[in-house]
């Protein structure tokens, strides 16, 4: 194991595990001293409706209520586009969209104001649908090759439609955010989140502080988890405690209670994706995709999210003739965000699962089909880039193999079983494309990060970056104070504070590690060189893209969308009780390649938990709206995840390809091990059902099961 690998302490463990960490609900008063008052939000209650009327009940002194007359700058919250206000406009898009907010010093108060507001709605129809959605906020296209010809000429055309759900990240602590008005008319903004510049970026709109000497400056308090959804909504609740802060004059809190938090915040994107793909003798020639992502009332993440999500449409196979769509389609709900893995598990499901069915179809074994299509180092990717480094697909496999008995298993659960118990394997192959998608790096983020050497010796690392448990505050020391042959507790990083930090971008797809690691590298190498003892020294380094890299260009969809790629192959074992409909998982395998691990505990925790994540997107939580569009489920009893008690026989194996431009070798980690999990187990219910069967849809349920097997027995 290399030493950069070797597993130590998390610098934040001690903290966080006696329960000293302040997270933003923790404080008991502002930075200056003053009570915080605590902020609710006036919900819409309607899907779809124009607001009559507002009618607020007489306010005691200290209490106040804000909406969009009070937003002093620009009603609209900075996302990728600016289409979501931050209190509504005369109409509500979908439930829970804020229309206001109560705030003031005592909770229970605020709370009977809240219940005494009156809102008056002219209801209209919502769109609920996403196929009767005619708004489609993204709508892209690419493709390469003959498609029409290769049909025309094709063996056989098969055509299958694959849906997924909703999956709401669940993290520990709910949304909160806080807004403290500054001395020099600045605000001071806090909380739970996972891009300080989002939200920085944000806020300063909404205040009109863009031209302004002062502004908004943002810190990451302690964040108890995030997944993707402390991505964007922050930015949200970000700017409606600010406008609050700025119109009390004082400080304002939210903290979301978790029904709040289930209803109202952002989810995976549920999905519906239509593939039809063309065999001739044997071999896919052509695949055309259809994929459609509810994206809620507000178009929010939804550009990147469904990016992501096409790019990944034909999966890890060469696909000679390719034609793909995907559309991001407006309902009146909740906007949906980014969640770990971010639009790629949904089409993920669906090329797997076509690739599965085909192969059964023609006969063939699933594993050798998909072989026979695998990509090598050298092809060209879906956008007509290139997989510039080595695809370890084959390698993988054999150690699953190994680990698991997949193969022989496989042909062992192919029999006819009718007993009570019946068992399936599944096997999934996937990517995750590292870093940013398409040229946000290179055009957008253009990432800076520093080091601030004191005098004494020590050394901080100045970065936007967010520990959200996946450990930043304990990698970008080590890259660091390895570079620099420090011990570990000379090099510190803190939660990120505008005021104080460059903008590295935002802590999401896998990046920061990857990219921002790599750029703290570069710089612990240049502060080496120009080591002073004594002095306070500064050395900063700016993102370039690689020269290796075919310029992605957005418009024609085209070129290098990653700079590379992490691999996994997951296993999923499963029985299923014929009674009850209940799988038991017997064992999930997964072989990660992740690049250098940069401490292999991490990356060891990052697999398990993400697989556990994507068993329970497979297998049990189940969110869905009403006829309304309500959320039904807004509870730990009735959204289920999985608990200790599901975790099972999980086995995590590491596989090395290094990349040059990653620190040390290192990849992307936190969105593999849960993309390819969905395929896995699906493929093996699928088995364990028997096979006739073909299966389509996450989440399967126990219900859906036994639902599947009163068909066999008509
Ligand atoms: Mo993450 S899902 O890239 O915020």
């Amino acid at each position: 194991m290399e030493k950069i690998s070797r597993p130590i302490v998390k610098k934040d463990h001690e903290m966080k595990a006696s329960g000293k960490s302040v997270y933003v609900g923790d404080y008991t008063e502002a930075k200056n001293g003053e009570k915080i008052l605590t902020g609710k939000i006036l919900y819409g209650t309607a899907a779809r409706a124009k607001i009559l009327s507002v009618c607020v009940p007489p306010l005691p002194d200290g209490y106040f209520y804000v909406d969009a007359d009070d937003v002093p700058g620009d009603n609209n919250v900075n996302i990728v586009l600016d289409d979501m206000p931050v209190f509504c406009r005369g109409t509500v898009e979908f439930i829970g969209q804020a229309i206001g907010m109560v705030a003031g010093p005592d909770e229970k108060e605020v709370r009977r104001i809240l219940s005494e507001i009156r809102v008056e709605y002219e209801e209209l129809e919502p769109v609920l649908d996403i196929r009767k959605s005619e708004t489609a906020f993204f709508d892209y296209h690419y493709g390469h090759g003959d498609v029409d010809r290769a049909f025309e000429e094709a063996d056989r055309v098969y055509e299958e439609e694959f849906s997924t759900g909703y999956q709401e990240q669940a993290y520990l602590e709910p949304q909160g955010m806080m807004a403290e008005p500054e001395p020099d008319g600045g605000m001071y903004v806090h909380g739970s989140l996972q891009c300080a510049y989002y939200v920085k970026g944000a806020v300063d709109r909404v205040l009109g502080y863009q031209d302004k000497e002062h502004g908004t400056h943002v810190f990451q308090d302690v964040t108890g988890g995030a997944f993707g959804g402390k991505e964007a909504f922050p930015s949200i609740l970000g700017s409606q405690v600010a406008v609050a802060a700025y119109k009390a004059k004082a400080p304002v809190r939210v903290i979301f209670d978790r029904r709040e938090d289930m209803e109202y915040t952002s989810k995976r994107h549920p999905s519906k994706s239509r593939y039809k793909m063309a065999v001739k003798d044997g071999k896919v020639t052509a695949l055309e995709c259809d994929v459609l992502f509810n994206a809620g009332a507000y178009s929010t993440l939804s550009a990147v999210v469904l990016q992501r999500g096409v790019i990944a449409a034909p999966g890890v196979y060469n696909v000679p003739n390719l034609r793909v769509r995907g559309r991001a389609m407006k309902t009146n709900t909740s906007p949906c965000g980014a969640y770990r893995g971010f639009g790629a598990p949904q089409t993920f499901f669906a090329m797997e699962m076509m690739m599965n069915h085909v192969a059964k179809d023609l006969g063939k074994d699933p594993l050798t089909f998909k072989m026979e299509h695998m990509a090598a180092q050298g092809d060209a990717t879906s956008t007509c880039g290139k997989y510039h480094f080595c695809v370890p697909l084959a390698e993988m496999i054999r150690k699953i193999d190994e680990a698991s008995g997949f193969q022989k298993k496989h042909r062992e659960y192919d029999r006819k079983q009718t007993g009570r118990f019946r068992r399936g394997i599944g096997l999934s192959l996937c990517f995750h494309g590292a870093g940013f998608t398409g040229s946000g790096e290179r055009d957008i983020i253009k990432a800076v990060a520093k080091l601030h050497k004191y005098a004494d010796g020590t050394v901080e690392i100045l970065a936007s970056n967010g520990e959200i448990g996946q450990g930043l505050r304990t990698t970008f020391p080590k890259i660091v104070a390895q570079e620099l042959d420090l011990p570990l507790e000379k090099v510190y990083y803190n939660h990120p504070d505008t005021a104080r930090v460059p903008d590295s971008g935002p802590t999401v797809a896998s990046r920061s590690l990857m990219t921002v690691g790599e750029l703290l590298r570069r710089a612990a190498i240049r502060l080496k060189k120009e080591w002073k003892d004594g002095q306070e020294q500064e050395v900063e380094e700016h993102y370039k893209e690689p020269d290796f890299m075919i310029p992605f260009s957005l418009e024609k969809f085209e070129g290098d969308a990653y700079p590379t790629y992490a691999w996994s192959v997951s296993v999923i074992e499963v029985e299923i009780d014929t009674c009850t409909g209940c799988a038991q998982i017997l064992g999930a395998y997964g072989c990660f390649d992740v690049g250098t691990p940069v401490d292999e505990n991490i990356v060891l925790g990052q697999m398990e938990g993400g697989f556990l994540q994507g068993i329970g997107y497979s297998a049990m939580e189940q969110m869905d709206y009403d006829g309304k569009g309500r959320i039904r489920n807004n509870s730990y009893s009735d959204y289920l995840i999985p608990t200790a008690m599901d975790v099972p026989k999980l086995q995590a194996i590491l596989h090395v390809e290094k990349y040059p431009y990653g620190p040390y070798g290192a990849k992307g980690a936190g969105e593999l091990p849960l993309v390819g999990a969905p395929p896995a187990y699906l493929e093996a219910v699928e088995q364990a059902l028997g096979n006739p069967f073909r299966l389509h849809h996450i989440p399967f349920t126990a219900e859906e099961t036994l639902m599947k097997l009163r068909e066999e027995v008509r």
